[in-house]
């Protein structure tokens, strides 16, 4: 009796012991214990790998809040080429307070060719491509977020041809700072001149004939420069067929805070819906010609924030992932063959113990613990 239960025992931590005898199993039996086993150990190394690659993969949170910060200023990065002579454009801020932004000064007019050179050239096709993917795939907006300050500088490349055309274009560019209000930031004919009541726009002195507002946004964006992103106007190019053209770009800017595993910033996304028309007064189109940017400051803030599954939470998935496919597969296995006992041999039915082997092993073919569970209880 003592030695019966001892065996018992012995048995029982046997069975215990059963997962680590798996490869022994399969030289046993190549029935179907074994070929369950490989099957749950593929699939479990097939989960384990898509698992941990997503694990490595980030993704983006976006959450919105109220932004209540409006007594800052607001940067904005500037880079517009105008095919007009410097001397006859002038480009400045007006927001709703009617007060004129004395940091227009910030900008640097610098005469250009407006003709792009051949490698200018493609690198604004290759930014018009960027421009119209992103706006049929809002997703590619989170990649440009995260490979933000990984890639290159999306400025636009010096010129590499020497070429000695006087130069017919005027580069605006830099950046002033502008209240947290709605404005309207203009490139016009003359240098703007400081009024009492707002200001003036000196034009007399240039001929209409001269007039040409054909121009080239190769940067436009608010908040600090992060090199990488790239803005909706970028590599915008808009040729006038008239002199006294008028563009109007009514942009809403969205305060942005980006928090990605290579940067944390503060920046603005903006949105932008574009219009243009000539002016003629005879036929009732008034107004000034020019290049015009409304901009409006949204009231509400996005927080973008990269994440990735952390550590501990891989672990668990890993945990079941494992557990899973080893009891399910276990419980799949135990049921087949109990039918198939059922259908081809039921008269082993009542005799369903384990047989103890010479070398002390209990013929056991399935390493899977709901099995070893089933035989412990049949022999109890
Ligand atoms: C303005 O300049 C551009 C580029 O040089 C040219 O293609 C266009 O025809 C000009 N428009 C007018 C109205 O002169």
């Amino acid at each position: 009796m003592r030695r019966l239960n001892r065996k018992k025992t012995l048995n029982l931590v046997k069975e215990l012991d059963a997962f680590p005898k798996v490869p022994e199993s399969y030289v046993e039996t190549s029935t179907s214990g074994g070929t369950v086993s490989l099957i749950a150990f593929t699939a479990m190394a097939l989960l384990t790998i898509m698992e941990f690659m997503v694990y490595r993969d980030t993704w983006m949170k976006y959450e919105y809040e109220v932004d209540k910060d409006f007594t800052s200023k607001l940067r904005m990065n500037i880079d517009i080429t105008v095919a007009m002579k410097c001397q006859y454009v002038g480009a400045d801020v007006l927001d709703l307070a009617e007060t004129m932004v004395t940091s227009a000064d910030g900008l640097v007019y610098e005469p250009v060719i407006f003709d792009l050179s051949p490698l200018q050239r493609e690198w604004q096709r290759m930014l018009q491509l960027i421009q119209s993917r992103l706006q049929e795939e809002h997703s590619l907006q989170d990649v440009i977020f995260k490979s933000a300050f990984k890639s290159a500088s999306t400025a636009l490349p010096p010129r590499e041809d020497n070429s000695l055309l006087p130069p017919d274009a005027c580069r605006i560019h830099g950046h002033l700072y502008v209240n947290k209000v709605a404005g309207n930031f203009h490139i016009t004919v003359g240098k703007a001149i400081p009024h009492p009541r707002g200001h003036a726009h000196l034009a007399a002195l240039v001929s209409h004939d001269s007039y040409n507002f054909s121009h080239r946004i190769d940067h436009l964006s608010f908040g600090e420069l992060i090199p990488g992103i790239i803005n909706p106007l970028d590599g915008t190019e808009k040729i006038a067929s008239d002199h006294n053209q008028m563009f109007q770009y009514f942009i809403t800017v969205v305060p942005t805070k980006l928090h990605t595993y290579k940067i944390s910033a503060e920046t603005h996304q903006f949105s932008v819906t574009e219009r243009e028309r000539v002016i003629n007064h005879a036929a009732g189109s008034h107004g000034v010609s020019g290049i015009f940017m409304k901009y409006d400051i949204s009231s509400l803030m996005v927080t973008v924030t990269e994440e990735h599954m952390p550590f501990w939470q891989f672990l668990i998935r890993l945990c079941g992932i494992i557990g899973g496919i080893f009891s399910t597969t276990g419980i799949l296995h135990g049921i087949g063959r109990f039918i198939v006992e059922i259908i081809c041999c039921r008269f082993k039915l009542g005799s369903h113990k384990p047989v103890l082997l010479p070398d002390g092993h209990v013929n056991n073919h399935l390493p899977l613990i709901t099995d070893n569970r089933l035989n412990s209880i049949s022999s109890k």
